[in-house]
This record gives structure tokens, sequence and C-alpha cells, in this order.
């Protein structure tokens, strides 16, 4: 069935790969960037969209129910991310963060629940990490938006469930995308280097060196799809593991691994 999609974060990395598969298969799909002309993909109609203004985030909503009078799925793909201590970081590039992860995905879901509802159904698909399973070091306001977007996706799920709208989250093993360039880092302490530089590195460098988020997409497009959609879709043999190392280990084990992963201290 050929379905209204909104694809929020569509100039580039996994929102991009999406907006395009669903493009191909048929799909009426709107794919968003704060500058629209980003968002060149054949089949897709490009519409700005800045996550932390809410007329903005109004406009473009309203702008897909005039035209098709419903929007079937929501797919959440906006984000940068900030790295470095927690002491280095300001307040400003925290909530900037939460911002886009949890606070964003917050303001679009309330401006399509009420279409969804009415309309007896409709699908948001809200992209996670694995960060979200462990957190990264260096990156505790990105693991932590994801932690609580999970959080905020159960919460929602029992609340939508009765009006037919379904939620799932996604995480993703470390695909190639536009993230690592868009990595914002905090004020220096020289305290923390050089341990802070090799971990952020060596956390780009999985981005960088990492697959194409092709999967990531089709494994969306299949969650967009599925006769009865899945909460949480984990794509990626790292996205996976994780989880079952997490649940199966000893914590004083796990932390041990993966503190080794990124060369820090357990504590
Ligand atoms: N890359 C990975 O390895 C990986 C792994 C697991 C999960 N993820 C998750 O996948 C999602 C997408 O990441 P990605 O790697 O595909 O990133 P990306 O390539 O950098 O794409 C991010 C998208 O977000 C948009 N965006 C950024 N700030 C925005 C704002 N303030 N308002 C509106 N749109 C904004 C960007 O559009 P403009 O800049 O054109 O406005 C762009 O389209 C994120 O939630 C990320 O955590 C990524």
């Amino acid at each position: 069935m050929i379905s209204v999609v909104l694809v929020a974060g569509a100039s580039s990395g996994v929102g991009l790969e999406t907006a395009r598969a669903l493009a191909r298969r048929g799909h009426q799909v709107y794919g968003t960037s704060r500058s629209a002309d980003r968002v060149d993909i054949p089949g897709v109609r490009p519409l700005a969209l800045e996550i932390g203004d809410e007329g903005s985030v109004r406009a473009c909503v309203d702008h897909v129910l005039a035209r098709h009078g419903r929007l079937d799925a929501l797919v959440y793909s906006v984000g940068f991310y900030v790295a470095g201590a927690v002491e280095e970081t300001s307040d400003e590039l925290a909530l900037a963060q939460l911002r886009a992860y949890l606070l964003g995905a917050h303001h679009l879901v309330r401006a399509v629940l009420p279409a969804m509802r009415g309309q007896g159904g409709g699908r948001l698909v809200l992209m996670s990490s694995t960060a979200a399973v462990a957190a990264i070091p260096f990156h505790a306001i990105y693991s932590a938006s994801k932690a609580a977007l999970n959080h905020y996706a159960e919460a929602l799920r029992y609340e939508v469930a009765p009006f037919g709208v379904r939620v799932a989250c996604v995480e993703a093993t470390s695909v190639r995308t536009g993230a690592a360039a868009a990595m914002r880092e905090s004020d220096p302490i020289p305290g923390y280097e050089p341990v802070r530089t090799r971990v952020i590195e060596r956390f780009r460098r999985l981005q960088l060196d990492g697959p194409s988020p092709l999967p990531v997409a089709d494994g969306i497009v299949r969650a967009v799809e599925a006769r009865r959609m899945r909460p949480l879709y984990r794509i990626g043999t790292q996205a996976r593991t994780l989880p079952w190392l997490r649940a199966l280990l000893p914590y004083p084990v796990f932390r041990r691994f993966y503190a080794r992963f990124f060369h820090v201290s357990p504590g």
C-alpha cells in the first residue's frame, strides 16, 4: 500500500537513503532539511524544517496534510553529535543535543499525532542508537538523549496503541554518513587530553570507515511497510550483539570489555 511519509533529516545519511528507498518503492515522500534545496532526491518533495522552531515544524506537517489529507508515517532522522567530556560541555550545547534527539522528536510527534489519531493509525519511526544500550565515553549527552528517546518511545507506544498508531525505535551499527562532519566539540579542558581526543577519533572513525547506511534505510522501509511494525529494529552486527553482551555479562565484565574497546579506564 502506498503511504504518505515524512522523513525528517533527509539531506544526508540515514534519512537521505531512507527517503530515496521509500520514493523508489512508490511512496509519497517528503524529505526535510533546514534548507529545502539540500534535499535533491528523485521522487522526494523537499520541505524546510528547523527542529528547534515549533512554527517550522507546524508548517511542515500542515503542508503535507493540506496536500494529502493524511500522513501515514514519520521517520525521524534528524541529528548531529556533541562530543567532549561532560565538564567541557556547555549547557547550550547540551540543550542543542537534547533538542535534536528528544525535544525535536517530541515537537514532530505532537504535530503529527492529531492527524494520525484522526485517520485511525500511523507509524512513528525514531532513529535511536546503540548509545542507548551502552553509553559512549565523551558522548554523554548524546548517549543520554538516545536512552531518553527509547524510554520516550516506550511510554508513547502504550498511549497511542489504542488509536492504531505504532512506534518503533531503530538502533543501528555505526554507518558512513554526514554525522562525523557535523560533530560539534565542546570547550576543551587540557586535563582530559589525550584520552578525549583518542576516544572521539575512535568514534568518528567507526562512522567514517563504517558501512553504507543503505541497510539501515532498508530496515526503516521494512518497518514502514510491515503489516505489524515491531517496537525495535536493531540493524547491523554491532547493534544486535551489544544488547546481548550487556544483558548476559556481569556488569563489571561488560564495563571492562567496553572500556577496552574505547581505550578508557573502566572506572
Ligand atoms: N551515522 C551513524 O553511524 C548512526 C548510527 C546509529 C544511529 N544514527 C542516528 O541516525 C540519525 C541520523 O544520523 P546520520 O548519521 O544520518 O546524520 P547526518 O548524515 O548528519 O544527517 C542528519 C540530518 O539531520 C538534519 N538536521 C541536523 N540538525 C537539524 C536541525 N536543527 N533541524 C532540522 N534538521 C536538522 C540534517 O539536515 P540539514 O543539515 O541539511 O539541515 C541532516 O539531514 C541520528 O539520530 C543518529 O544518531 C546514526
